[in-house]
């Protein structure tokens, strides 16, 4: 993420918080950016990810912890950046998110929200975003909340709502080719994934979306969708 990356080299940041980090991707990208970190805590509810995660961040500052980003074990103000990626669509309760990014970050702290939206996605982030949808409808169907991302407009309204100021906001995307791999794998993986809900009422929705996604994937290929970035203070 390069415009984020070169938004950080500027700033001063010694002890940052990744929240809802899975394998710390979002944690890598930031630091990539940040020359003078000391600490990326890299926070999850489900420690799945974190042996992958401590492989790929290897040389670098993050320590991956298992918590709720809804209700943290971190004493108040103890970071200089908080920020979530990518999962505000993951997380029913969102007030109780946004009241403990605040409360957790230093007063003058950065606030970093980063979020793929679902209008205007092109060519091969279209691809991914489609993806995306396919993974939506599978969480969805065994029961684990999954949101279908949302507008850019109503990304700003929801943290803007929230009681933050917007200092910022910039489009970007992960660029990183490792990333790009697992996404061509992925869409390998769709026909072997809906499979087993075929004579199913679901296998409908499934196999219009997957469809949609060969027909994208075969005309545009595929590339990271792209998110909105957005600065905020409290
Ligand atoms: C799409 S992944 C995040 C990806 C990552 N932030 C990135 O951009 O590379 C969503 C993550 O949210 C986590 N999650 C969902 N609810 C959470 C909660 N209440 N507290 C912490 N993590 C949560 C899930 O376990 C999952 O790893």
């Amino acid at each position: 993420m390069k415009i984020l990356q070169q938004e950080l080299s500027s700033l001063t940041i010694q002890r940052g918080l990744d929240v809802a980090t899975r394998d710390g991707g979002f944690a890598r990208e930031m630091l990539n950016g940040l020359a003078g970190c000391q600490e990326m805590l890299a926070l999850d509810l489900s420690d799945k990810a974190f042996e992958k995660g401590a492989k790929k961040c290897q040389g670098l500052p993050v320590n991956f912890v298992k918590g709720d980003a809804c209700a943290m074990d971190f004493e108040d103000h103890s970071f200089d950046l908080v920020a979530v990626a990518n999962s505000l669509h993951h997380i029913p309760d969102l007030t109780s998110l946004f009241r403990e990014m605040r409360r957790v970050v230093k007063p003058g702290g950065l606030l970093i929200f980063s979020e793929m939206y679902c209008d205007g996605q092109e060519g091969g982030a279209l691809t991914h975003w489609i993806l995306h949808n396919m993974d939506c409808y599978l969480d969805t169907f065994k029961g684990v909340y999954h949101d279908r991302t949302y507008t850019k407009a109503h990304i700003l309204h929801m943290v803007r709502e929230a009681g933050f100021t917007i200092k910022k906001t910039f489009c970007d995307y992960v660029e990183d080719p490792a990333v790009v791999k697992k996404l061509h794998e992925r869409v390998a993986e769709v026909p072997e994934r809906i499979k087993p809900y075929e004579g199913r009422p679901e296998y409908g929705l499934l196999a219009g979306a997957a469809a949609w996604l060969k027909e994208t994937y075969e005309t545009e290929g595929i590339s990271s969708a792209h998110q909105l970035v957005i600065f905020a203070e409290v």
